[in-house]
């Protein structure tokens, strides 16, 4: 279902996210890997700036097993708002946060066994041992240990009390590229090898989207698909989100706040970088870099309104942006522009945007600032 576009009082720019599109993305990811392996959403980051908490619930409804973050505080929302899947810790925790790993009730990912020695030493012995996943580099260059550690390892855990092995998990460093299909290779085989004396023992996760769309030996036990759900192809520019059957999830919306009509040879903005080449009207639009649309989409984005494209133009400044709509005379005071998402049949993705800055969609996504706005419109099962 979808309920009416609305803008909240205060602030006319927005995002708009289809909490029935992640569901949707989340659908395509469980028949690609099959009823029976562990999907765990990565949610870290506020789900890559989209809103950790109604989408964690969205997907609780949707089937997932658990979800990951990346540090503890991201977890504190979620446990508050009624989230009690497991939540994996993925890059750890630094010394001082083990009561807030317990009481959060996390499942820390370890890569140095301090870390497992100091849980083990403030875990009660009447409460059930924490579930710890080890990870292991076998070609990030990252963070883990040494597969050839691994028999160390386990063996130094097992040893621990209220700690127990859960999960040998690795992560993939090119999946993503071409050329990258002989990495994604090497590190199976090197987590096969590494874990093949536990594997009765313990579960395995290698695959991110990249590994779970395109490596089908490295589904394995559970997967962590981040940017899938979000809806951008992990292949991007390979390939796109509808060659992956994802759909679009996020819009930003905002208003005109002022329209001026200025004549030919009227420099605009920081900088009068821009020159008007004949008579314009010119948009103002209240969004700036404090919003995450950054100084690098000057003289390369474009916004849409009345169904039309129209370019930015100057320099975007922190809290107002210029646009050129002289070819749409339509466009008043209080006019929709999109600056990402679909108005009518024109679109502009995050895949577009991302090139315009010279990043990834990963980006465009986290770039997102704290003060806009975020509209969830409803998944209904
Ligand atoms: C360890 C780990 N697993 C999985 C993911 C999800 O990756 P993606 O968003 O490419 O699916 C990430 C994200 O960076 C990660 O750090």
């Amino acid at each position: 279902m979808r309920i009416p576009t609305h803008h909240s009082p205060g602030r006319p720019t927005w995002l708009e996210i289809d909490l029935s599109a992640i569901a949707h993305n989340f659908h395509v990811a469980r028949q690609t890997v099959g009823p029976t392996c562990g999907l765990y959403p990565v949610i870290k980051a506020n789900a890559y700036g989209l809103g950790a908490l109604p989408i964690a619930k969205t997907l609780t409804a949707a089937g997932a097993q658990g979800f990951c973050v990346a540090m503890v505080e991201e977890a504190i929302p979620l446990r508050a708002g009624g989230i009690d899947l497991p939540i994996v810790l993925l890059s750890g925790f630094i010394p001082g946060l083990e009561r807030q790993v317990i009481a959060l009730d996390l499942e820390p990912v370890v890569f140095d066994l301090d870390a497992a020695r100091r849980l083990s030493h403030l875990r009660a012995s009447t409460a059930p041992p924490i579930p710890v996943h080890v990870k292991i580099d076998t070609g990030m260059g990252r963070v883990g240990f040494d597969p050839n550690q691994l028999p160390e390892v386990i063996a130094e855990l097992q040893k621990l009390p209220g700690i127990r092995l859960h999960s040998i998990l690795s992560h993939l460093a090119r999946a993503d590229e071409t050329e990258g299909v002989q990495t994604t290779r090497e590190q199976l085989n090197r987590l096969e090898q590494a874990v093949a004396p536990f594997r009765q023992e313990v579960r395995l996760s290698l695959a991110n989207s990249a590994g779970l769309l395109g490596s089908p030996a490295t589904r394995l036990d559970w997967v962590r698909p981040g940017i899938m759900l979000y809806g951008a192809s992990p292949f991007y520019p390979l390939r796109t989100w509808q060659e992956d059957h994802l759909r679009p999830v996020v819009r930003w919306l905002t208003h005109v706040l002022s329209i001026r009509q200025v004549p030919a040879g009227t420099p605009l903005g920081y900088g009068h970088e821009f020159v008007t080449r004949r008579e314009s009207r010119i948009a103002l639009l209240p969004v700036g870099y404090a919003d995450g649309y950054g100084r690098m989409l000057k003289g390369r984005a474009r916004i849409l309104t009345h169904g039309r494209s129209a370019p930015v133009v100057g320099r975007i400044s922190m809290d107002l942006t210029l646009t050129d709509v002289t070819g749409i005379p339509e466009v008043k005071a209080g006019s929709r522009v999109t600056l990402l998402g679909a108005d009518g049949e024109e679109f502009i993705g995050i895949e577009e945007m991302a090139d315009w800055m010279d990043t990834i969609p990963y980006e465009v996504l986290c770039r997102f600032g704290p003060r806009l706005p975020r509209h969830h419109l409803p998944y209904i099962p």
